[in-house]
């Protein structure tokens, strides 16, 4: 396979007027094409419609359906399972070559549609421009980055072994069989294709399961996976709800491996289901899970304010705080807490509040559930700590009703107030007191999560304490802890929040295979 060096793609400049022109009408034609549209399921090539179907709710607009997917059931489920194991009789033999090309085609389609995929998000999950930009940029890299992560496992010897006299002896990376990929709604395009990507090159067969919010991105995406030439089989679309279809898939004797991102609840219950040997069942299934979060971000009194205040903002309030790796913990030494809280509720205070569409800096939270369930966690904060900025849900914007939740920041907060050791997944800030450096570190250690980390500070003893010390599977300095970069910033975390696998890194295609020793007398 004859291809150049990965690099990743840059982002959209959307300062440039004509970028937003080009989004603009990306919109339009989304409006026109793809709002309103139905996705079956897909088994084994062939479209199927369901009796039950799930409803994408625009989360700006919530009169607004924005189209819909079929709802797979546990019969369909099973067919997948069936389908996608002849189809590994055949996709395993493929040559890694040539499974990459089809990653590389469907890189090439999405490209193409890249402003489409971007338009498509901001209408159904509420993202704003530059986050969708970076989001589809992202979906392109993995596929960029796995089709040549598969050359490196090619063929026998692909791993280093010691000679030995009057032997061959050899190592062979062999694909494992059909998994199932679970996915969430915050990044629907990247991590819903980088999961069923890798597996896939690996020379595996996929039941994508993607989250019930975001089935029509999801199926957008899965279509260019198709166009670019997959077989009937390899890849399965399979929207449904994680409780019924998902549940089936996680707990089936016939799922080889899963691969889960999504919340620390649904992912350590499908860690123990797994782990349940079914009668029939041949195999310890492979399990990697991406959790949650809740991030902290030191900043003490060497720190550049400037680009502490700025990194906070942009860490916090990115996509509203629904990230895995959201800034959602400010931890800020005592003898510069003052005058960087002031700075950062004065910046936040200045976000525009808004839908996807009209490009806001914080948008409608993704659905009903959330938008409780943040509401709930302002409430137990006011309760907590002293709030500083927002603490009100309106519910509706500019006349729409919509999942609006106001940027909310609250100081003082305890290290281990609720509001400080819970996931929240929105645009709720807890700035945190600390006595000086080592309280900060300590405290920034102090919950069950390890995503991501960052510190501002201008002392170097300091950082290489904490690129030592800090639980954090991403550790970031003097910038935003959110939009690690495939391939530059190989990501995934650990404690509560995973089991590290680093998506977009080196050695993530080995999660999908399993290694054989031949040895050969001469
Ligand atoms: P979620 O756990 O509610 O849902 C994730 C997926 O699991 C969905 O597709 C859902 O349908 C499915 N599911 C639900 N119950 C299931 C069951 N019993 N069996 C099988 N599947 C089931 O998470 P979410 O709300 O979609 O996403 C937000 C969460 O994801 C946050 O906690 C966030 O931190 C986390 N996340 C982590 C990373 C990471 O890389 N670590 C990245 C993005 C999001
Ligand atoms: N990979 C995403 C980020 O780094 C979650 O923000």
């Amino acid at each position: 396979l004859k291809i150049q060096d990965y690099r990743p793609e840059s982002f959209i400049d959307f300062t440039q007027a004509d970028n937003v022109v080009a989004y603009q009408a990306a919109l339009k034609k989304v409006r026109t094409e793809l709002v309103g549209k139905h996705y079956p399921l897909i088994i084994d090539g062939v479209r199927v419609d369901t009796a039950e179907k799930l409803e994408s709710i625009n989360p700006c607009d919530t009169s607004e359906i924005v189209g819909s997917t079929a709802k797979a059931t546990v019969d369909d489920a099973q067919k997948a399972l069936d389908g996608a194991w002849k189809a590994f009789e055949s996709w395993k033999k493929w040559t890694p070559d040539a499974r990459a090309r089809i990653l590389l085609k469907a890189s090439a389609l999405l490209k193409a549609r890249r402003l489409e995929a971007c338009a498509l998000m901001s209408i159904e999950v509420g993202k704003n421009y530059a986050e969708a930009d970076v989001e589809v940029a992202e979906a392109i890299d993995f596929l960029e980055y796995y089709a040549r992560s598969a050359m490196k496992y090619s063929g026998f010897g692909a791993a280093e072994t010691t000679w030995y006299a009057g032997e061959e002896n050899g190592l062979m990376f062999m694909p494992i069989g059909v998994g199932v990929s679970i996915s969430p709604w915050n990044f629907p395009c990247a991590i819903y294709l980088g999961m069923l990507a890798a597996p896939i090159v690996a020379g595996n067969c996929v039941i994508a399961k993607p989250a019930e919010d975001s089935g029509l991105i999801a199926g957008f995406v899965t279509d260019i996976m198709l166009e670019a030439g997959l077989p009937a089989g390899v890849l399965q679309f399979l929207p449904g709800v994680g409780e019924e279809v998902g549940e089936y898939l996680t707990t089936h004797a016939k799922t080889r491996f899963i691969t889960f991102t999504g919340s620390r609840g649904v992912g350590l219950h499908i860690n123990e289901v797994a782990a349940k040997v079914q009668p029939g069942q041949k195999w310890i299934k492979k399990v990697i899970l991406e959790l949650g979060g809740k991030d902290g971000m030191i900043v003490d009194e060497t720190a550049d304010i400037e680009t502490a205040v700025t990194a906070a903002v942009q860490g916090a309030f990115g996509f509203n705080g629904q990230k895995c790796s959201a800034m959602s913990r400010l931890i800020v030494v005592d003898s510069v807490y003052d005058e960087v809280v002031n700075q950062f509720v004065e910046r936040a205070g200045k976000l525009k509040v808004g839908t996807g569409e009209d490009n806001a800096n914080v948008t409608a939270v993704v659905n009903e559930e959330s938008f409780e369930k943040i509401g709930k966690y302002i409430g137990i904060g006011k309760g907590e700590a002293k709030l500083l900025l927002g603490g009100e849900t309106p519910g509706e914007h500019g006349g729409k009703q919509g999942y609006y939740v106001q940027p909310t920041i609250f100081g003082d907060v305890p290290a281990d107030a609720r509001i400080a050791q819970e996931e929240i997944f929105g645009p709720v800030i807890s700035v945190i007191r600390a006595r000086d450096w080592q309280d900060a570190l300590d405290i920034a250690n102090s919950t069950e999560y390890g995503l991501t980390g960052g510190v501002c500070s201008r002392d170097r003893a300091r950082l290489e304490q904490a690129r030592n010390e800090f639980e954090a599977g991403n550790l970031y300095f003097n910038r935003k802890i959110t939009g690690a970069i495939v391939g530059v910033q190989p990501f995934g975390g650990y404690n509560m929040s995973g089991t590290d696998s680093k998506a977009g890194g080196p050695d993530y295609l080995a999660n999908f295979m399993q290694l054989k020793t031949v040895t050969e007398r001469w």
